[in-house]
């Protein structure tokens, strides 16, 4: 009996077995809880009526969360994504710990307000060497530039009651630019914002013009170090100069709050000299995302009051912890402490020299990729050179039309390789601007930037050429040569199976592109003028578009992410 006999007679009594029990012969595969439950609906909307085992639930939300992007390739965040191992132990190793029981937890509140006066003294805060500084952790800037929104309201709300004068109508002065949580501020906190407008080549708030904007119900000025459009700097050094002669000559006692969401952590080891924190007279309070370029994992930040006198103590609950007074000021009750741990990891084993080089780093990361995409010749830069670790590109207007793609056509290109590179207009006045926007975070290499360079450079000369033929379908359409629309055997022409009459010799010659671009075209003229003509209910020829891209809808405020 030769071996392939044996084998033959082996597998052909399974093979019989498995006619009869398909189940059995993959049985190996079907073995584990997972798969048991594989065909199973997964509830949505209500509770299941039983358990399922702890490995199965894993298995199913691990298998959902594939389908989100990767945190790696989101270029789009400011929020960081990579961190070292330690900072996971010691994450799960607080898991459980509520920040909020100070009583239970005393060497938490320690370690928290230890961040807090690191933060305060790097931020140049007038408190004594050994003196704590002023301020709380927060979810987020957000919450953050909420409680000092409160802060600024309630301070000067105080000071005009108590000069019998009006305090029902205060106002705010920012820049257009500003992130959302600042409207969202403004609504919950009954504030009026006053939007200094950007326009044409000035993409942030301008000091002269925001003084402009003040009067004797503005609570505070708002100054961004780090937009989150362009990543630039606002000048808080001229607006601070300004705002002291400004309250000189009124008699006015207007302050500044920095929201350094992203520049808290940039400006002191980038730019040590650049004046824009508590250094300057009329800075009164700072917040600054700990989840940024602080590389804690999200979920933290601060903010800091120059001294306790901006600070109302109406709006800070005390709570007696251990016989001390232990003073909270936060919009939630209980959160997690894992990230107010994890930024104190940080701060203690980065120090000043390993967040000066870790930034330092990132920002010359962010100037070799913006000389690349300058040297491209297809975009220019709207970022500045001295800002956030980023660059923020566009293609210049002449260019949009005459290779017939925009910005979003090309993130939502970039997109099917991985890269979550947005795509967005500008702030309130420059809403037509469109741009691109990389966020250079840790993780963020040489390597990473060569290989996005040459997808750009990949998808850039894609976009072109489909939109190219598209553009010489459209013109046979308009010309006669092809009709304009094409019946449903048009798919024999699109796939080359057949011939449409009227199209004549010149499909013979199209490219394969060309066949499915003037397919497209001629669907969606098909469409478009089924759809008008109905309503209109007369013969007008819609013109196809062919320039690929943003579909022109409005939002409330472009799509910047934070
Ligand atoms: C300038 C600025 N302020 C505030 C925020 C909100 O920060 P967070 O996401 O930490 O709440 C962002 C987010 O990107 C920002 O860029």
């Amino acid at each position: 009996m030769t071996l392939h006999s044996v084998k033959r007679k082996k597998y052909g009594k399974d093979q019989k077995r498995q006619v009869k029990e398909p189940v059995d012969y993959n049985e190996a595969l079907f073995q584990s809880e997972f798969a048991a439950f594989s065909i199973e609906e997964v509830p949505r909307h209500e509770l299941r009526s039983h358990s399922m085992p702890a490995s199965v639930a894993l298995s199913l939300i691990k298998q959902e969360l594939e389908l989100d992007g990767n945190p790696a390739l989101n270029l789009a965040s400011f929020v960081s994504t990579r961190y070292e191992d330690e900072v996971r132990q010691l994450c799960d190793h607080v898991l459980s710990v509520n920040w909020i029981d100070f009583d239970e937890y005393p060497q938490t509140v320690d370690i928290h307000n230890r961040c807090v006066s690191m933060i305060a003294h790097l931020f140049h805060a007038p408190v004594g060497e050994a003196e704590e500084g002023v301020g709380t952790g927060t979810v987020g800037s957000s919450e953050a530039i909420m409680l000092a929104v409160l802060a600024m309201k309630w301070r000067w709300r105080k000071a005009r009651r108590a000069a019998g004068k009006d305090a029902s109508r205060p106002n705010m002065v920012m820049g257009s630019e500003v992130q959302v949580c600042w409207e969202k501020a403004m609504m919950y906190f009954d504030v009026e914002p006053k939007y200094v407008p950007l326009h044409d080549d000035v993409y942030v708030m301008e000091p002269e013009r925001a003084l402009e904007l003040c009067d004797e119900n503005t609570i505070g000025v708002c100054g961004i170090l780090g937009t989150t459009y362009t990543g630039e700097f606002e000048d808080i050094e001229r607006l601070d100069a300004l705002l002291t002669k400004k309250n000189k000559e009124t008699g006015w006692d207007i302050g500044i709050h920095v929201d350094a969401a992203s520049g808290g952590f940039v400006a002191p080891f980038v730019y040590p000299n650049l004046k824009w924190d508590f250094a300057l007279r009329n800075v009164r309070s700072i917040n600054v995302s700990g989840h940024k370029y602080g590389l804690a994992p999200p979920g933290i930040g601060w903010v800091l009051w120059r001294s306790a006198e901006y600070l109302p103590d109406e709006l800070v609950f005390h709570v007696n912890y251990l016989g001390a007074d232990q003073a909270s000021f936060t919009l939630n009750f209980s959160r997690g402490s894992a990230q107010i741990i994890a930024s104190y990891y940080l701060l203690l084993r980065l120090g000043r020299s390993g967040y000066t080089t870790v930034m330092r780093t990132l920002k010359e990361l962010a100037e070799y990729f913006a000389d690349a995409i300058v040297a491209s010749g297809r975009f220019y830069l709207l970022s500045d050179r001295k800002s956030l670790p980023l660059v923020a590109f566009a293609m210049p207007d002449e260019d949009r039309e005459r290779v017939g793609f925009d910005e979003y056509a090309l993130a939502a290109e970039l997109r099917k390789r991985g890269w979550i590179v947005p795509a967005y207009t500008l702030a309130p006045k420059l809403e037509h601007r469109k741009l691109l926007r990389v966020v250079v975070r840790i993780g963020f290499t040489r390597d990473r930037a060569e290989m996005l360079l040459q997808d750009i450079d990949h998808t850039y000369n894609h976009l072109q050429h489909i939109a190219g033929v598209m553009r010489v379908a459209q013109q046979s359409i308009e010309s006669g040569a092809v009709k304009a629309s094409l019946p449903p055997e048009s798919h024999h022409a699109a796939t080359g199976v057949g011939k449409t009459s009227g199209a004549g010799d010149l499909l013979e010659e199209l490219t394969a592109d060309f066949k499915h671009a003037l397919h497209a075209v001629s669907a969606r003229n098909t469409r478009n003028d089924t759809k008008k003509n109905a309503r209109e209910h007369v013969e007008v020829p819609q013109k196809p578009r062919v320039v690929l891209g943003h579909n022109g809808k409005k939002t409330k405020r472009s799509g910047a992410v934070c």
